[in-house]
């Protein structure tokens, strides 16, 4: 189980920039549930998962992740415990380095780091199998540097360093966002092999409607730092995109 418990974040606190990021937020994550989370630009969404992953730690509240209490935890501690994709392919890779290299060190996420102690041959047939199962070819071109790959290769392969190293939780930040409708779709498939095959609990925001109600199995929407809707199974089996979009609409009348 993991739980938010009243988490307020705020920036620039105390001037006239001063803008609050989550307002009191409280959420119970159930051990392999799948959550899509939506809201409107500047609602938190990506604040909610700085906090998860120590990114930010909040002014108030707490977050314990299992039976542990993580809340001023920072980064590198949480690592064996979070794992996240962003939005961005560049961003979770690192491009002069191969294939191979970036997954030897997403396999020891969370430890101390060396591209030899990672680079054995028992890791690197672990790793093109991990290849293989996304069905692009790249098992065979695991010495080529990822940066001459493509950004949905790329993002695929961020997608499989995530899950790697053993995890509570992945985060995943509008992850398809930068991809063409195609490419998104088979990261979004890919997604969902990984989540089930592993088992794991996800909390992925995205900009799409049709996307938040399709993936996973729970739905909050976010508005200015605050969850105003979670929708479990049967609430969202009984509405569509739009109804959703309807919902927005009710939050911002123009
Ligand atoms: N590093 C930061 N410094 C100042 N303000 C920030 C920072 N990060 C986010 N914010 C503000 O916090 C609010 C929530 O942002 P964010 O969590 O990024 O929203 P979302 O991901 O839903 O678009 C917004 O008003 C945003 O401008
Ligand atoms: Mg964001």
């Amino acid at each position: 189980m993991i739980t938010l418990e009243n988490i307020c974040v705020s920036f620039n606190k105390g001037t006239l920039l001063e803008r609050v990021a989550l307002d009191d937020v409280s959420v119970t994550i159930e051990p392999g549930a799948f959550i899509t989370v939506i809201g409107s630009n500047g609602a938190g969404k990506s604040t909610l998962l700085n906090v998860l992953t120590g990114n930010i730690l909040p002014d108030a509240g707490r977050i314990v992740i299992g039976e542990t209490d993580v809340t001023r935890w920072p980064t590198e501690k949480r690592a064996g415990l979070v794992a996240r994709v962003f939005q961005d392919p560049l961003e979770g890779t690192c491009g002069a380095l191969s294939v191979e290299e970036n997954l030897a060190l997403a396999s020891r996420r969370g430890q101390s780091r060396t591209l030899a102690m990672a680079l054995g041959a028992k890791n690197r047939s672990t790793f093109r199998e991990a290849l293989a199962q996304l069905g692009l070819g790249l098992e065979d071109r695991m010495a080529h540097p990822i940066g001459l790959l493509s950004g949905g290769q790329r993002q695929a392969i961020s997608l499989m360093m995530a899950v790697l190293s053993p995890l509570e939780i992945l985060v995943l930040d509008e992850h398809t966002a930068a991809l063409d409708p195609r490419t998104a779709a088979s990261i979004i498939t890919l997604t969902n092999t990984l989540v089930a095959d592993k088992k794991l609990t996800t909390l992925m925001v995205t900009h799409s409607m049709h996307q938040a109600l399709e993936v996973g199995t729970r739905t909050l929407m976010m508005h200015t730092g605050r969850v105003l809707h979670d929708l479990g199974k049967d609430a969202r089996a009984k509405l569509s995109s739009a109804d959703l979009l309807g919902l927005f609409e009710e939050l911002d009348p123009a």
